[in-house]
């Protein structure tokens, strides 16, 4: 396959990606892309994960880049996170949100049922800890005037995907803790946003049930198609460099055109054959 062009569109930047686990995750291409893009960067995650995922290759192929251990839901891990961040590399001009996790989806409790407990973890954990690491960031200085913030969130903060549970519940929330920060982060020229991705083959995307219908039901109804984390990362490359200074507030789609579709043709022949063979409507449930 031919070299992938670079653009040098972080030179001379800094920055830190949360939520890095393997090559699937959409947080690993971001920190890959930015440090081809030029950056210079720093990955974190919580310490499980750099147990058991591929962390330190990652480190490698993006120049040695220091890791950071730190559970976002954790206000002091945070907070000792960017202290020994800006010992390390002074501030940065970009941070990354790419954090994810519902105890209610690993353990497919219906919706109407949920662990109240998990319920609020999976708030904190991948909506809040939005909050606590800008909050963090700035008490400490640790993000330079003119950065940019970014996360990642899915169409089901809007519309609802009956299996997406309640991080369609968290996905809301982050958007909201986006608007909310927008103004406040703007005084020092930082901006915010959340970049919305399809469905893409991750850890965290195929723990969600019936993922694999999700994902082709996307891909059918996206008229160029499900974008890959590797496209997503190339997005965000945009949204971190100076290119994209006065966008903020703003949810992204990053989803081959999904989010505007009414119905596709293929998807109108799909339900047209099953809708006329009886046989077919049986198999896939469609029988009433
Ligand atoms: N995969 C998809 O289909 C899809 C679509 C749209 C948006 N997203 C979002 O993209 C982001 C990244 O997810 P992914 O799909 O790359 O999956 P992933 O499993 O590769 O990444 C999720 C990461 O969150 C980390 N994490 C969990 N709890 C944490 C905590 N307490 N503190 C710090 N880190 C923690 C995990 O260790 C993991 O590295 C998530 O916000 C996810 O909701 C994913």
């Amino acid at each position: 396959m031919p070299e992938k062009a670079h653009y040098g569109l972080l030179k001379g930047k800094k920055g830190i990606v949360f939520g890095p686990l393997d090559e699937s995750s959409i947080g690993w291409q971001i920190a890959l892309h930015a440090y081809r893009e030029g950056a210079e960067i720093a990955i974190s995650n919580v310490a499980a994960a750099l147990r058991f995922g591929n962390i330190e290759e990652l480190s490698t192929l993006c120049g040695n880049a220091p890791m950071f251990v730190c559970d976002a839901s954790k206000n002091e891990d945070v907070d000792a996170c960017f202290k020994e961040l800006k010992e390390k590399m002074g501030s940065v001009d970009f941070i990354v949100h790419s954090i994810g996790m519902s105890q209610n989806i690993r353990k497919q409790l219906p919706y109407e049922d949920l662990n109240y407990e998990w319920f609020i973890k999976t708030l904190d954990v991948s909506a809040l800890s939005l909050h606590r690491l800008v909050s963090y960031a700035l008490k400490n200085e640790a993000i330079n005037k003119g950065g940019s913030i970014l996360s990642l969130s899915y169409i089901a903060s809007q519309r609802n995907y009956w299996t997406y549970s309640d991080m369609g519940d968290a996905k809301s929330l982050l958007e909201s803790i986006v608007r909310s920060y927008g103004p406040r982060l703007a005084r020092q020229a930082i901006r915010i946003n959340t970049i919305s991705q399809s469905p893409t083959y991750t850890k965290a995307g195929s723990g969600i049930p019936g993922f694999e219908k999700m994902y082709e039901y996307s891909d059918l109804m996206s008229p160029l198609g499900n974008a890959s984390a590797e496209e997503c990362a190339e997005y965000c490359m945009t949204i971190l460099s100076d290119l994209s200074r006065k966008v903020t507030m703003q949810n992204l789609f990053h989803d081959g055109g999904y989010s505007s579709m009414g119905a596709t043709i293929p998807m109108i022949k799909l339900a047209h054959e099953v809708l006329n063979d009886k046989e077919l409507a049986l198999r896939v449930g469609l029988d009433e």
